[in-house]
């Protein structure tokens, strides 16, 4: 495969390519149109990294004929790896999301799960507000260090144990931008940024 862009240099490999994401999030729409046929779905997603993926998810959500009656998609900014390579473990919520969940079947939208710490945070914020119901949906699920046992209903796939970046996921902001997932050189992490 050809890499086209600007960050050619800094990808060591292709890990998912944009036609792997894409069936990915199809699967995903199929099972949860057929979930919530006829009603009406509050997407619910996590910014910054699940940018990309809410935006595409629900797009194929409305192209299903037979899916919920409607889609609300809200955001909120979560943050618990500010600029290290892994997790802190301290999640902050940058922004909370104005749109209401109350009443709502609500559906939290994330890129990735890791330790599933954020999730967790997350679904307490949210189950306290008294949704009608409260599911997940993760493009990526990195299961190898899992300390907060989080219900995923809807996985697209698991990725391999590698810090990961492209379609929303970043290393120190950079990245998010690239249509696929990828590994980085290791060289890139030994790199000073100002
Ligand atoms: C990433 C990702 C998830 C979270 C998952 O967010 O988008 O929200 O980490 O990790 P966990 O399961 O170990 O808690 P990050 O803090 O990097 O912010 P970002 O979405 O702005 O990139």
């Amino acid at each position: 495969m050809t890499l086209e862009h600007s960050y050619t240099e800094a990808v060591e490999s292709v890990i998912f390519d944009a036609d792997q994401i894409a069936e990915a999030v199809e699967r995903l729409a199929e099972r949860i149109a057929a979930d919530y046929r006829g009603q009406p779905l509050l997407l619910v997603a996590v910014l910054k990294g699940a940018l990309y993926f809410a935006a595409d998810l629900s797009r194929a959500l409305a192209r299903r004929v037979d899916g919920p009656s409607e889609v609300i998609v809200a955001y909120l900014t979560v943050s618990s790896y500010g600029n290290a390579h892994r997790s802190s473990g301290e999640v902050r919520l940058l922004k909370d999301t104005s749109t209401a969940v109350t009443g709502r079947q609500v559906l939290l939208v994330e890129d990735v799960v890791d330790n599933g710490l954020t999730l967790q945070y997350l679904r307490g914020r949210l189950l306290d507000r008294g949704p009608a119901s409260l599911r997940t949906c993760v493009l990526l699920d990195k299961p190898y260090r899992r300390f907060a046992d989080v219900p995923l209903e809807y996985v697209g796939m698991v990725a391999p144990d590698d810090f990961i970046v492209g379609y929303g996921l970043d290393y120190q902001e950079r990245f998010r931008n690239l249509p696929y997932l990828a590994r980085l050189c290791p060289g890139v992490f030994l790199e000073r940024k100002g």
